[in-house]
């Protein structure tokens, strides 16, 4: 994609630094410009994606959005679109969606994702492999030279059922790129982290850069017990970019 000049984030005097939480919500703002009334929404779950839920829901309550439909990527959206009195529904009656707007944990150069370090990855990649426009707000701290590049996790949600077995096998698919993969835990007790759809999720760090990206899914999906992974590859149709210098809309 052509690298284009940021716009100004509006009503921003340029010598105050917007926090990360602003940067979000700025991006988020921007990404509901492209919202119109009737369109089939994938909303998406984070910190980012709720701005952008939080907004449509108060264009609805305005007036200034009419015939929405919503479809969550997780429980949490749904419970946070409920509240705001977003009509929702499900890809069976729409298998088809205008728009998706979500975060991202990283973004590449050809703007391939990391998602999942909320724990949706499996949701989010349905819901948003299913709409005709995906697009992805992020501040710039997101932006990376290659997946996996910022040291934190790539995550892949795998059954439950002998989970260790799986884990191992990830981490030996990567073995020449310093992978280690480490099952997601919460709490005191390191209890495992479930997810909305009842799976575990085993995060991956990697040394190297995977050049490969379709090779790396390809294998990672071959293995029995691998539910799904968080490299969205070739979804996003537009990315914006949130940062001190302003907002950058990045189309593919
Ligand atoms: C959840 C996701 C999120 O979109 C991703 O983790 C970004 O979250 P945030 O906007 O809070 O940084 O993929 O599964």
């Amino acid at each position: 994609p052509a690298a284009p000049t940021p716009t100004p984030a509006p009503s921003q005097p340029s010598s105050v630094a917007l926090t990360q939480d602003e940067l979000k919500r700025v991006a988020a703002y921007k990404a509901v410009e492209f919202v119109e009334s009737g369109m089939v929404l994938g909303l998406g779950t984070g910190s980012t994606a709720k701005y952008a839920v939080d907004r449509i829901g108060e264009l609805i309550q305005q007036g200034k959005l009419h015939n929405i439909v919503g479809i969550p990527t997780s429980k949490k959206t749904h419970d946070q679109a409920i509240s705001l009195g977003i009509p929702l529904s499900d890809l069976d009656t729409h298998p088809v969606l205008d728009l998706a707007i979500d975060g991202a944990d990283e973004v590449d150069p050809c703007l391939n994702l990391v998602k999942g370090r909320g724990g949706s990855l499996l949701r989010e990649k349905m819901v948003e492999g299913a709409c005709r426009r995906f697009v992805v707000i992020v501040d710039e701290s997101k932006m990376v030279k290659w997946l996996g590049g910022s040291g934190l996790a790539m995550p892949v949600e795998i059954v439950p059922f002998c989970w260790k077995f799986t884990a191992e096998r990830l981490q030996g698919l990567f073995g020449e790129y310093g992978c280690v993969a480490k099952l997601r835990t919460f709490g005191e007790n390191c209890e495992p982290f479930v997810t909305d759809n009842a799976n575990y999720v085993v995060d991956l760090y990697f040394e190297k850069e995977i050049r490969d990206l379709k090779w790396a899914s390809d294998s990672i999906l071959r293995l029995a017990g691998v539910v799904e992974h968080g490299m969205f590859l070739d979804m996003a149709t537009t990315v914006i970019v949130a940062g001190e210098l302003g907002v950058t809309v990045i189309n593919k």
